[in-house]
């Protein structure tokens, strides 16, 4: 099974959902790393609660941001990562981690992008815009921010006395579903791109020994 590292910032919640898919035989992939920005993250405790390998990798421990990348680029090459998922990672990742996973790395945001791209506060800017829907979105990561190509995405009703916290909360149950998912059908090379559209191939037809398997239950 591929394997899979999973930066994050926050309370890690995304990176539950992963946690329970893979326990569940859902992911399809194996959760091999934790990479977190901070100390004392939700994401790290959760990561450990599982038996996960955490690093921490702080950007002011680094000369400046390209150094920064490069480590990160060299920390996920040696685990052996072959794809990557930002679940609530709140850094942009530069050219050394984006050439070397080049269509292997995943982010999840909380809007129906292309609105609300580009910043932390997604729910927030769609309650003062009073969009009536807005949802997540799984996407491939490319060097332009919040832009690449749209892998699933999600919506949920707006309500009128929604705040950006209770939006924000309803938001992230979609996520929960939605990167999962995601993650499987790019660890099955499921995820075909053509210029900005991808389309997902079908599931892999079982093996002769799953096959056989599931026969004698
Ligand atoms: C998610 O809604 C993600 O889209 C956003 O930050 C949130 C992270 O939540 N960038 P969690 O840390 O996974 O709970």
């Amino acid at each position: 099974m591929k394997r899979v590292a999973v930066l994050a910032s926050g309370r890690g919640s995304n990176l539950q959902a992963l946690i329970e898919a893979e326990a569940s035989g859902e992911l399809g992939a194996t959760l091999a790393l934790v990479v977190v920005d901070r100390a004392n993250t939700g994401a790290s405790a959760r990561a450990a609660a599982a038996g996960i390998p955490t690093a921490t990798l702080p950007p002011r421990d680094f000369a400046d941001r390209a150094a920064w990348d490069r480590a990160l680029a060299d920390l996920l090459v040696e685990a052996g990562i072959e794809i990557v998922v930002c679940a609530g990672f709140e850094r942009i990742l530069g050219p050394a981690v984006l050439t070397r996973f080049a269509s292997r790395i995943l982010n999840t945001h909380p809007s129906l992008l292309p609105a609300f791209a580009g910043g932390l506060h997604a729910p927030a800017d769609a309650i003062r815009h009073g969009v009536k829907v807005s949802g997540c979105t799984v996407h491939l990561v490319t060097a332009e921010l919040d832009a690449g190509p749209i892998v699933v995405q999600r919506a949920v009703a707006v309500h009128d006395d929604d705040t950006a916290e209770s939006l924000a909360e309803r938001i992230r149950h979609e996520e929960h579903r939605a990167l999962p998912r995601a993650v499987r059908w790019l660890a099955e090379d499921r995820i075909v791109v053509d210029g900005r559209r991808t389309r997902i191939l079908p599931p892999p037809a079982p093996t002769a020994s799953e096959l056989a398997a599931a026969a004698h239950g």
